[in-house]
């Protein structure tokens, strides 16, 4: 049973995978936390707590001083009455009152999952998953809360969310609302976080844990570029391939914080959820109100381990649509092709020389609607530019289909341009507090998505497309973020729940067009990868990684990403050189090498090659078809890590073991060159694989112990790749 109570000693102990989390009631009415860690097969009280009367650590039982809220290892711990560390929520009464006090009051143990109404979260069949609920109530200010901990019986991974009920007969404020809180009496971690910006999205930073608190957040309105919703501690000395790492992802697409603080005496709090700044929720009476969940996954084998157990996951329980187990087509995009500068001749062109390359879907990108030729105009116009595409969507849609590929189309339905139809005529639907000036971003405003009114609109507009048009394919973007947060159709003390409600419109319009128009590929994008994080992986099951399609700058981007997503949800493409967000020339095989190991693509004017290259394109095209299972749906391992050396490498296997396929690059050409030996991971070490270029045939633990020498070449960029499949034994005498 993935969850167990011991009733005597009032002891519950998670069991997910190789995971155990356990807890106790303390004195009756205290959740005490006592471990998580390695999976043990039971608990007898071993690392019990130590009590000890600590200097400036009130008690609130004046018989006993060595018992502190401060100093005690807590769930869900609070603020006003002797903690004085970091509150996993915060209430305000009517009266003003910012104390609360939640006492242990039940629990119940059920199979399955309940879902989270409204957000996205992952599921489980009744078989996967146990529900852990723990009830706490503070009497005085009529409040009870739900601890909700999921138990995924064969994965590490337990997932948390915490429900609020007003139970008393005057609105309360809720002031905080983390998820995960977990205390833990041990302090030798780095802490892992992952930062960026527009173009360079997610950096690897990990830092020694020290005193005080590492805090990461989006104060944005969406997840962001800037900050991963994404911490991890690593056990001192833990690495790709080895020691114990506990991590956290939040399954929320706005204002996250994510922090852990060390205590003076060496306990760290680890905690993540919606960000408290302007972001309050008001409680009626009888109202609930249920926070995101956080996707806690606990490795015993490092980095390596952890981001295979978050990939399966979030395949196997997170990502919805039908295409999660499908195989993704290889596409061409426009956008760096033609910019906003296109008619149909022009895109037929590059549609035409798409096809003949093998190319299988044609995304149309921004351009196509309103009278849009900068970006500064026709957000909210969902409807065709007569002038550039004159025969209308669906005829050119047709044409597209009629050379064998299919159709896609870019929308970015949450924003307003001020030069728009849509402005004109409701320019109450913007995003805005009364009194004060609209702040620009990239020339647009963004649409008030906490008003249904609004939500149903761009629900309308873009159904009406997508129903008139045969369209098979939708990149959904999102272009800047939220300023002049305010809705003057909420109260006055509603409106810091603005954001959320934001978020939470936003969810709505995903959850009914993805549901109505399951057959279309869905990708997000916010200007890249600003807003790659798993709630948007529930509803569209790919992100475009990064408007930075350098292939070096991807290989860091791609590596760091790939620490919670798998590569099926990574958008790779190959684009010109010299690059348009770099300046720098990289050989098309590297170009094509690193887009392969994602979800691959190319957003280039195939018209411009040479016959060569073209040629040369069309071989890219027929390997990545080759691989593509692989590649998609077999598990990854990382390498060589681009972030600490002047190498990146990786490899691919599928899940029987029977194919594998490893990508290795040296950045910059050296003199007096190592020579670099590639070992691969994740064979059998007992199979035999041939490989690919020269029929080679190796044991599994050749190729993964003794390793590949890789050939010495004076190439700045260079990439190279080495195919494997297994033949059976004894095939290699015929050899
Ligand atoms: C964003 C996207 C790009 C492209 C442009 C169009 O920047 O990330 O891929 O779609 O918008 O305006």
């Amino acid at each position: 049973m993935p969850i167990v109570y011991d009733k005597s000693r009032k002891i519950f102990r998670l069991q997910a995978g190789d995971t155990s989390y356990i807890m106790q009631i303390v004195k009756e009415k205290y959740l005490v936390h006592l471990y998580w860690g390695r999976r043990i097969s039971s608990y007898h009280e071993s690392r019990r707590i130590i009590w000890k009367d600590r200097g400036f650590a009130p008690n609130p039982d004046t018989s006993d001083r060595t018992f502190s809220l401060d100093t005690l290892p807590q769930e869900y711990p609070q603020t006003g009455n002797g903690d004085f560390r970091n509150p996993a929520y915060g209430i305000r009464q009517e009266n003003g009152s910012r104390i609360s006090n939640l006492e242990y009051i039940g629990y119940e143990i059920s199979d399955g999952k309940p879902k989270l109404p409204g957000l996205p979260a992952s599921s489980g069949s009744k078989k996967d998953v146990q529900t852990l609920k723990v009830y706490m109530e503070d009497a005085v200010a009529g409040l009870k809360v739900c601890l909700l901990y999921s138990v995924f019986a064969s994965e590490s991974v337990i997932t948390r969310s915490v429900i609020f009920l007003n139970k008393g007969k005057k609105p309360l404020h809720l002031t905080k609302m983390l998820s995960m809180s977990v205390d833990i009496r041990e302090d030798e971690f780095d802490v892992l976080t992952l930062y960026g910006a527009h173009n360079n999205e997610r950096n690897m930073d990990r830092r020694p844990l020290s005193s005080g608190t590492v805090k990461i957040e989006s104060l944005r309105g969406t997840s962001s570029p800037h900050q991963a919703p994404f911490m991890a501690l690593l056990r001192k000395g833990a690495d790709e391939d080895q020691g114990e790492v506990f991590a956290a992802n939040f399954v929320y697409s706005g204002n996250f914080l994510a922090e852990v603080q060390v205590d003076p005496y060496r306990n760290i709090r680890f905690q993540m959820g919606m960000n408290p700044w302007n972001g309050e929720w008001k409680l009626e009476a009888g109202e609930m109100f249920q926070t995101p969940e956080v996707v806690m996954v606990y490795s015993k084998q490092g980095l390596g381990e952890m981001s295979r157990t978050f990939h399966k996951f979030y395949q196997n329980h997170l990502v919805r649509s039908p295409y999660a187990k499908k195989e993704r087509p290889i596409l061409i995009n426009n956008w760096e092709a033609t910019f906003f500068d296109f008619d149909e001749e022009k895109l037929l062109s590059l549609a035409r020389k798409a096809a003949s390359a093998g190319i299988e879907l044609f995304v149309l990108d921004d351009g196509w609607f309103g009278h849009r030729d900068a970006d500064d105009s026709s957000l909210g116009d969902w409807f065709v530019d007569k002038r550039k595409l004159p025969n209308g969507l669906k005829s050119l849609a047709e044409k597209i289909h009629d050379m064998g590929m299919q159709f896609g189309l870019w929308f970015e339905p949450e924003m307003i341009s001020q030069d728009s139809e849509l402005y004109r005529k409701h320019p109450d639907y913007v995003l805005h507090t009364e009194e004060r000036p609209y702040t620009i971003g990239r020339g647009q405003l963004v649409l008030d998505l906490s008003r249904k009114e609004v939500c149903d609109y761009v629900i309308a507009a873009v159904r009406q497309i997508l129903k008139d048009n045969p369209i098979d394919y939708v990149k959904w973007d999102m272009n800047r973020h939220l300023t002049d947060v305010g809705s003057m159709y909420f109260e006055p003390d509603r409106q810091g729940e603005i954001t959320h409600r934001y978020v939470l419109g936003l969810y709505y319009i995903m959850d009914v067009l993805t549901s109505e128009f399951s057959e279309i590929l869905f990708e997000s994008c916010s200007s890249g990868g600003g807003r790659f994080d798993p709630g948007m992986l529930y509803y569209m099951p790919q992100t475009w990684c990064s408007d930075n399609t350098d292939a070096v700058c991807r290989m860091k981007i791609q590596y760091a990403t790939s620490l919670t997503y798998p590569p099926i949800t990574m958008g790779a493409h190959v684009s010109v050189v010299p690059n348009q967000q770099t300046g720098r020339v990289s050989p098309l095989a590297t170009r094509g090498y690193v887009a392969m190991s994602g979800n691959f693509g190319y957003e280039l004017d195939l018209g411009n090659l040479t016959d060569e290259e073209l040629e040369y394109v069309k071989e890219q095209i027929q390997c990545y078809k080759m691989i593509r299972p692989v590649i998609q749906h077999g598990d990854f391992y990382r390498i060589r890590n681009p972030f600490n050396e002047n190498l990146a490498a990786w490899n691919f296997v599928s899940q029987d073991q029977k194919r594998a396929v490893a990508f290795f690059f040296e950045i910059l050409s050296q003199p007096a060159a190592p020579v670099r030996i590639l070992k691969l991971k994740g064979l059998h070490p007992d199979k035999l694989y041939r490989r690919y270029d020269n029929g080679e045939i190796y044991s599994g633990d050749e190729l993964m112990y003794c390793g590949i020498s890789i050939p010495l070449k004076k190439e700045d960029f260079r990439g190279e790749m080495y195919c494997f499949e297994e033949i059976e034994k004894g095939e290699e005498n015929g050899h």
